[in-house]
């Protein structure tokens, strides 16, 4: 088949099939659906990767009838476990018009009309933190990717101020609430950790931070360039001493980075906005609209409250890319590539932005604490049956809680056997050492029934 053809009769026979089935999947309940394994999906696929094509109809009908049936569908109301998605129709349907676009928003010099809009999308994030009006960041393809670039724009900052590389090397401190992603982009920076002893909840406080800190020989006090805070940690939902943290960091010279990656939502819901007191101190933070705001996978919203900190180290430098980075130029206004590890983008905060534009800001209040008050409603009930017990008390939108008598085991048994009824997709977590159960919510279509649905699974 030619690849680059004319809209003929059967591209408009696909383009209804594709909106069709596009179509389909929002207006209609979904099933949750589960998993396979690769051999179970050749067998029933066949080859899809063929010199002469399978044509359209063909592979769409490969998708819908066997691989859709082995993906997950995170925006299920019961799908509760690792955290899940609860795209809007509006953002869901603009997603289709980003792909069809060819919109490539690296530079305002050929996506400008791209960047305005992902930009305002931003700004509404960056004042719900209290960031200043100079804050500004960019969309990154999820939280690792919006963590790794912050903290390597915050060791770029160190090594300006220090003037040159610790002999002891460079350390980020963190506590046992922050996110695997952060472990792992201080492997991918070559840096150590700080590990900081977290409170009862994990939680990193300045207190803590501040004896890390002290504790450590002097010759390498120089060496933490930043410290971690989450809001709120995923496995546990719990918001980190932002104020008490953003104290030590302005003392210590440290950088202060927020992971609001699933938490950051809490920003637009006053019921929990006290718990976020010292997030306008940070130098950088982030959340994920494709987590608790809304919006299709992938979109991370980075901000920096001094974004030039991180021009320096990420902008792209090469003869022919010369035009876009005259900075005083109007066709260099903003240009998201100077903010992370990438050059070409998708304009991936376009739905967001959409979706915002769309419903209005107060809607996004509105669907966060319907979310809280959802958690409030199943902690209550938790607490009302004699064979549950809550582990910790949430602070967001996660709750841990045990089922007495049961085993590590028991547990495992639980998801496969509820997911295989298609009743819930949930996963145990850890606790204090324990094997515990936990349900994470961000989906305001997520009723009390659902949840009476999956506790009826633990009797
Ligand atoms: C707090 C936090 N930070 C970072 C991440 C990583 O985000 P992503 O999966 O979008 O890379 C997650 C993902 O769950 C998270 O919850």
């Amino acid at each position: 088949m030619e690849l680059m053809h004319r809209y003929t009769d059967e591209t408009e026979a696909l383009s209804r099939a594709v909106v069709a089935y596009a179509r389909n999947r929002i207006a209609n309940p979904q099933p949750l659906d589960g998993s396979a394994s690769g051999e179970e999906l050749t067998r029933r696929a066949g080859e899809t990767i063929t010199p002469e094509g399978l044509g359209g109809e063909e592979a769409l009908r490969i998708w819908a009838e066997v691989l859709a049936p082995a993906t997950i569908s995170t925006d299920h109301p019961s799908s509760m476990a690792f955290v899940p998605s609860a795209p809007t129709k509006a953002s869901v349907l603009f997603d289709l018009v980003v792909g069809a676009s060819s919109t490539i928003a690296a530079g305002w010099i050929d996506g400008a009309g791209a960047i305005w809009a992902e930009d305002q999308a931003l700004r509404w994030l960056a004042d719900l933190a209290g960031f200043p009006g100079t804050a500004g960041g960019v969309f990154v393809s999820g939280g690792s990717a919006g963590n790794l670039s912050a903290l390597v724009a915050a060791r770029a900052a160190a090594h300006a101020r220090l003037g040159e590389r610790p002999a002891s090397g460079w350390k980020v401190a963190l506590a046992e609430s922050a996110h695997s992603s952060i472990v792992t982009a201080t492997r991918v920076m070559d840096v150590e950790v700080l590990r900081v002893e977290g409170d009862d909840r994990g939680r990193l406080t300045g207190a803590a931070l501040h004896r890390a800190i002290a504790e450590l020989p002097a010759d390498q006090a120089s060496s933490v360039f930043a410290a971690v805070a989450s809001a709120g940690a995923t496995n546990a939902g719990t918001v980190d001493d932002l104020a008490g943290v953003a104290g030590v960091c302005e003392a210590g010279g440290l950088w202060m980075h927020v992971d609001g990656a699933y938490g950051g939502a809490g920003l637009a819901a006053p019921s929990v906005r006290g718990l976020y007191e010292g997030i306008e101190r940070a130098d950088s933070f982030i959340v994920d609209p494709h987590k608790w705001l809304f919006a299709p996978y992938d979109c991370c919203a980075l901000l920096y409250r001094e974004p030039r900190r991180a021009r320096g180290v990420f902008r792209q430098e090469a003869s022919y890319l010369d035009t876009v980075n005259q900075d005083d130029a109007a066709w260099s206004e903003w240009n998201p590539a100077d903010f992370a590890y990438h050059l070409t983008r998708r304009a991936r905060g376009l739905p967001f932005w959409f979706s915002l534009a769309t419903y209005g800001t107060d809607a996004y209040r509105e669907a966060v604490e319907r979310v809280l008050q959802l958690t409030t409603d199943a902690a209550d009930e938790i607490r009302r049956r004699d064979d549950l017990e809550l582990v910790t008390e949430p602070d967001l939108s996660v709750i841990l809680f045990r089922r007495r008598g049961w085993t590590e085991a028991d547990y495992e048994a639980w998801w496969r056997r509820i997911l295989e009824a298609q009743i819930a997709f949930v996963q145990p977590t850890s606790w204090h050492g324990e094997k515990v159960a936990r349900l994470c919510f961000v989906n305001p279509r997520t009723t009390m029934d659902h949840v009476l649905a999956v506790l009826g699974t633990m009797g």
